[in-house]
């Protein structure tokens, strides 16, 4: 049987996500046509462009808080939104114009152009809508070398094997959170009451190679940087001991998801999914630093801080059983391999990527 064709517009689709989920997307469909738009706000997003044309990807130089920048695309069957201002942190310390107009504003411009093509519209949202002071409230136990959900919650929608959908949505959650939070509301109504095909991931921790990691975003391959090139680290808050804990979701699990996703979008319509390592693919910073430790061989300073950074939380371990029973989807690729691509990538790309990771 001959496949369907797509034409399939990735938004933000120099970034991490859209760029690895263009260049796989091209590679296993190499008839389909696949664009991605982006503003190139998020230094390092530059160095995909090349990658992306000569794997015949298209890209479009344009802001999806532009509704004009469009109209030069023609036409689409699916959309995948993944621009964002990803930074918990932003609109904190500054103003919040900018993840404003892009995380919510501009994904209302993405659903309405979805919704002239009749396109299905995959969403990459984040678990970071579940609010702060929840996410403080999970009782945790603490082992040698992380902290760990303890069998009794008071809470709904957690459990050891982590947070489901279910989990309270009352209360802050940082502008990146909330802005994630009012699009996934309206992705909703724009399914309900103009027939869009919909599907929302509420993703944890994502990474891979290619990922241009900052301390506020993209902490693992921020990690990996800083004992590659030999610089110094802390860990900050949460008793400065590094035993905070992060579910984490290698970028080709997610891509197997989304694949899935596309090829059967009814089966997951309009519906919302917890999306990540899960329990069993997820490390503490202590952890994190022996892996880096011996994949790298090196040994850096890392000094204690005691105090919590704002919106950070001790920890977050993605329920997937939702998406897993729907899907079969499982994660699959384990902690030391996550590491040990985003090694290789960055020792065969250490010229290009030094200045932005070191
Ligand atoms: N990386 C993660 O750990 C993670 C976790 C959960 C959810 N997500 C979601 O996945 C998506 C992709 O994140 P990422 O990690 O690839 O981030 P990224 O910063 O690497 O990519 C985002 C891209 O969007 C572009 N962009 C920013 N503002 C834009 C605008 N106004 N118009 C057009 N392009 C714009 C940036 O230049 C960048 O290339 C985001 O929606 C993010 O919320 C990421």
């Amino acid at each position: 049987m001959q496949e369907a064709t797509h034409a399939v517009l990735i938004t933000g689709g120099c970034g991490f996500v859209g760029s690895n989920l263009a260049l796989q997307l091209k590679r296993d469909h190499p008839g389909y046509r696949v664009i991605t738009m982006d503003n190139l706000k998020r230094r390092g997003s530059e160095l995909n462009l090349p990658r992306l044309k000569e794997a015949g990807v298209e890209f479009f130089h344009g802001d999806i808080r532009s509704k004009e920048d469009f109209n030069e695309i023609g036409e689409i069957s699916v959309l995948i939104e993944a621009a964002a201002e990803p930074s918990v942190l932003s609109g904190i310390n500054s103003t919040p114009d900018y993840v404003l107009n892009t995380n919510l504003s501009g994904t209302i411009n993405c659903l309405a152009f979805a919704a002239k093509n009749k396109a299905q519209f995959i969403f990459l949202s984040t678990s970071r809508v579940y609010p702060i002071a929840a996410l403080n409230q999970i009782a945790f136990t603490t082992s040698e070398t992380r902290f760990e959900i303890a069998a009794v919650q008071n809470l709904p929608g957690i459990s050891p094997e982590g947070i489901n959908e279910n989990f309270s949505l009352q209360g802050a959650r940082s502008f990146y959170g909330s802005s994630k939070l009012a699009s996934e509301l309206l992705v909703q109504e724009y399914a309900e009451f103009y027939g869009l095909r919909t599907v929302i991931n509420r993703c944890g921790v994502l990474t891979g190679p290619w990922q241009m990691g900052k301390i506020d975003q993209g902490v693992i391959v921020l990690w990996l940087a800083k004992h590659f090139w030999k610089k110094e680290l802390s860990y900050i808050g949460f008793g400065g001991e590094g035993k905070q804990v992060r579910d984490i979701l290698h970028i080709d699990d997610l891509y197997r998801l989304v694949s899935l996703q596309m090829v059967d979008i009814n089966k997951y319509n309009n519906d919302i999914y917890n999306v990540g390592g899960g329990r069993g693919i997820s490390v503490s910073l202590k952890e994190l630093t022996a892996l880096c430790e011996e994949i790298t061989g090196n040994r850096i300073k890392i000094s204690n801080v005691d105090e919590n950074r704002p919106a950070d939380i001790p920890i977050y371990i993605t329920d997937n059983s939702k998406i897993s029973s729907l899907s079969g989807w499982v994660p699959e690729i384990a902690p030391k391999q996550v590491l040990t691509d985003i090694f290789s990538w960055m020792k065969a790309n250490e010229s290009t990527v030094k200045q932005l990771l070191s």
